[in-house]
């Protein structure tokens, strides 16, 4: 999970340097260091495993401090937000400048054929610096569709042309922008988990979260 987690961001700020770079610092810290510390870790357990004895506290140590660090970055991204508010099979939706949906999860009444999820972005900034959609696939295959819609470009809205793994997604939009997308409930209702995230390079860090049916 965790080194999904830091391939991932690590995957999402290699494939848009400038999404990465562009955000404050606050934000760049938090994003950039996590896996910068996990390889000085990966790197002290293994001095630490071939070394005889040539200071193993020391990279035990590094290991710890790395591993705790990491740990408190992934625990950020994790929220106390609610679960999404639905109301005749449909829900609406924010994101905002800060990178980040108002919702931590979403869940789908099973009575539900289909289902709409509305987007709201809440903020000011231009598609091409905080674009934010929603993109459903399984959570096995979010990392790929990440990836691949990083690599389509803005042009595409960050996602893949006709990816059979996107079981739905809204097109990308910019602060003050509504957009929505209607889905057969049944497409969610199968072999999962699935999840629900945000392509723009760099965003499903934090912008990502369960969607069941129930
Ligand atoms: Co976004």
């Amino acid at each position: 999970m965790m080194k999904a987690k830091l391939t991932l961001l690590a995957a999402g700020c290699a494939l848009a340097l400038s999404a990465c770079g562009n955000n404050s610092s606050s934000q760049d810290t938090s994003e950039a260091n996590p896996a910068a510390v996990a390889t000085v870790a990966n790197a002290a357990e293994t001095r630490a495993a071939v070394a005889d004895d040539a200071a193993p506290m020391n990279a035990g140590t590094a290991a710890y401090a790395a591993t705790t660090t990491a740990a408190a970055a992934a625990g950020a991204a994790a929220s106390d937000k609610p679960t999404a508010v639905v109301n005749d099979c449909g829900t609406e939706i924010e994101a905002n400048d800060a990178m980040q949906y108002n919702v931590s999860s979403i869940v789908v009444p099973s009575s539900c054929s289909d289902f709409k999820i509305t987007l709201k972005h809440t903020g000011t900034l231009p598609v091409a610096s905080m674009g934010h959609d929603v993109v459903i696939t399984k959570k096995s295959d979010m990392a790929g569709v990440d990836a691949d819609g990083a690599a389509a470009g803005l042009d595409k809205g960050y996602v893949k042309p006709d990816d059979p793994r996107v079981i739905a997604h809204t097109k990308l939009i910019g602060g003050g922008e509504t957009t929505s997308v209607s889905f057969p409930v049944s497409k969610i209702n199968g072999d999962g988990p699935y999840v629900f995230f945000c392509s723009f390079p760099g965003h499903s860090v934090l912008m990502h979260g369960p969607i069941s049916v129930q």
